[in-house]
């Protein structure tokens, strides 16, 4: 089943989870509030609720989100739900969903599956056995597999009932207005083209800090850890964005073409390439194995074998409880290839470089040399502040939702990209690099500086909340 047209009723399954109460309501409030919310949601989950436990989780969620400030707004979402209570294994439970898609009458459903993904298939499965899934899509929630072979059984049990064209796989960076800046910046200016390549660029650092820990998802976490959690997914897309070419041809799609085909162009990544570290401390989480070696914060090597990327280093690094929350990207230029000025500095400072802060808030920096005042022709560097604190008010998941009831699907993942991502990482996943402990407050182990090329050092982002 294909997917051209908009959707016309959201059926959600796992509506009374976590995900739900954490990111969907307040999603779909402010759809509301923006009169956005034009379909009917669905809830489904195995709770055994009815819709004044969904309306009531409703509430909670949006109070406990900076609350409800837009009554009308609130009613509208309210008088949006239904549910349907059931077990995913239960035939019947879809039968009630098929009553309710023809109550509202549905004829091209989104399905939305916020559910551990142990229940995708059964999901998938019971949507295309009651005929849920006519006329439909899929939007499917991350992780998406754990590996390679799992991520490619997913796809093959999700194509038995959806054709890629229908299927919207979930990654919330994706959804983030910093990291699509990242591809407009490129694509709408003539500025960066030139200078965007190996000639021009030294390396590239990306950092994901965060200073907390796995606050309270211990069991979860400890089944994934940070190559399986943010980078193969998160820190990729980032990667994607930046290294992709320009799209040929027109559309969304052809952009999705050019992301697509960076994670085919990336080595497979090997133990040399990979530094794992896990804080003090998280062994003594609730969920967390007594003897767990996951890993909370990896930094990876990364070489995209391209013509315009050959020989450049990805350096990416993420981690929990380190100094500060922020996610940076770095882009250090070569150094002025003659040398004009005498000065000392010059040897010892580091290049031009562009630095993109994609959270907390928002900033676009480029590293300029220019002359101090003075006798001498010295200078230092300073920082022309592109663009600053321009925040978009749209959750992640608002637009993501938003894109996959439009029938948009760049900012989704898809089945060829996913599948390439895992290749990458999918050698250092179960055959893992040793876990070194570090302290929580540091920046990780101090191995992870042997990842870098000689004289380089790792870029520290400082959080503008700190
Ligand atoms: C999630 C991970 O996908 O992304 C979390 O499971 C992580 O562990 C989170 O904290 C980070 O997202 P953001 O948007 O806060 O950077």
């Amino acid at each position: 089943m294909s997917s051209q047209h908009a959707a016309d009723a959201l059926c959600w399954f796992g509506a009374s989870g976590d995900l739900a109460r954490k990111m969907t309501f307040p999603a779909l409030y402010a759809m509301a509030r923006r009169g956005r919310l034009t379909f009917p949601v669905i809830g489904v989950a195995h709770s055994d609720w009815t819709l004044d436990d969904l309306t009531d989780r409703a509430r909670q969620s949006i109070v406990d989100h900076g609350g409800i400030d837009d009554p009308a707004a609130f009613d509208h979402l309210v008088g949006s739900l239904r549910y349907v209570d059931g077990d995913y294994s239960d035939p019947s439970t879809f039968t009630r969903l098929r009553h309710e898609l023809d109550g509202v009458g549905s004829r091209h459903p989104a399905h939305y599956l916020a559910v551990p993904p142990v229940l995708f298939a059964e999901v998938v499965q019971g949507l295309g056995a009651s005929g849920c899934a006519e006329g439909g899509r899929v939007v499917v929630e991350k992780p998406f597999g754990r590996d390679l072979a799992s991520a490619q059984e997913l796809n093959r049990v999700i194509h038995e009932v959806f054709d890629e064209s229908a299927v919207y796989r979930i990654d919330h960076y994706l959804g983030k207005q910093e990291v699509l800046n990242l591809v407009y910046l490129r694509f709408a200016n003539s500025l960066f083209e030139p200078v965007w390549n190996r000639d021009h660029i030294a390396s590239v650092q990306i950092t994901m800090a965060e200073d907390f820990g796995v606050q309270g998802r211990g069991s979860f976490y400890d089944s994934v850890g940070a190559l399986r959690d943010v980078v193969q997914n998160h820190l990729f897309q980032v990667v994607a964005l930046l290294a992709m070419e320009p799209p040929v041809g027109g559309g969304m799609e052809a952009l999705r073409d050019e992301k697509e085909r960076v994670f085919r162009a990336m080595d497979r990544v090997c133990p040399a390439d990979v530094v794992r570290g896990q804080f003090d401390g998280y062994l003594d989480e609730p969920g967390v194995a007594a003897n767990s070696d996951v890993e909370t914060f990896a930094a990876v090597r990364l070489n995209i074998d391209s013509w315009r990327w050959a020989g450049v280093p990805w350096l990416l690094r993420a981690g929990k409880q380190l100094p500060e929350h922020v996610t940076e990207v770095l882009i250090e230029f070569r150094k002025p290839p003659h040398k004009v000025f005498t000065e000392p500095q010059l040897a010892t400072d580091g290049p031009n470089y562009l630095r993109f802060r994609l959270s907390p808030s928002p900033v676009i920096a480029m590293g300029v040399r220019s002359l101090a005042p003075g006798d001498h022709m010295h200078g230092a560097m300073s920082e022309l502040v592109l663009c600053d604190d321009v925040v978009d008010e749209r959750l992640p998941y608002e637009r993501l939702l938003g894109e996959a009831m439009t029938g948009d699907p760049f900012m989704f993942a898809r089945e060829d990209g996913v599948e390439a991502a895992w290749a990458v990482v999918d050698g250092v996943l179960d055959a893992p690099v040793a876990v070194t402990p570090y302290m929580a407050g540091t920046w990780g182990p101090a191995g992870a500086d042997a990842l870098l090329p000689p004289g380089q050092h790792w870029h520290e982002p400082v959080s503008p909340l700190a």
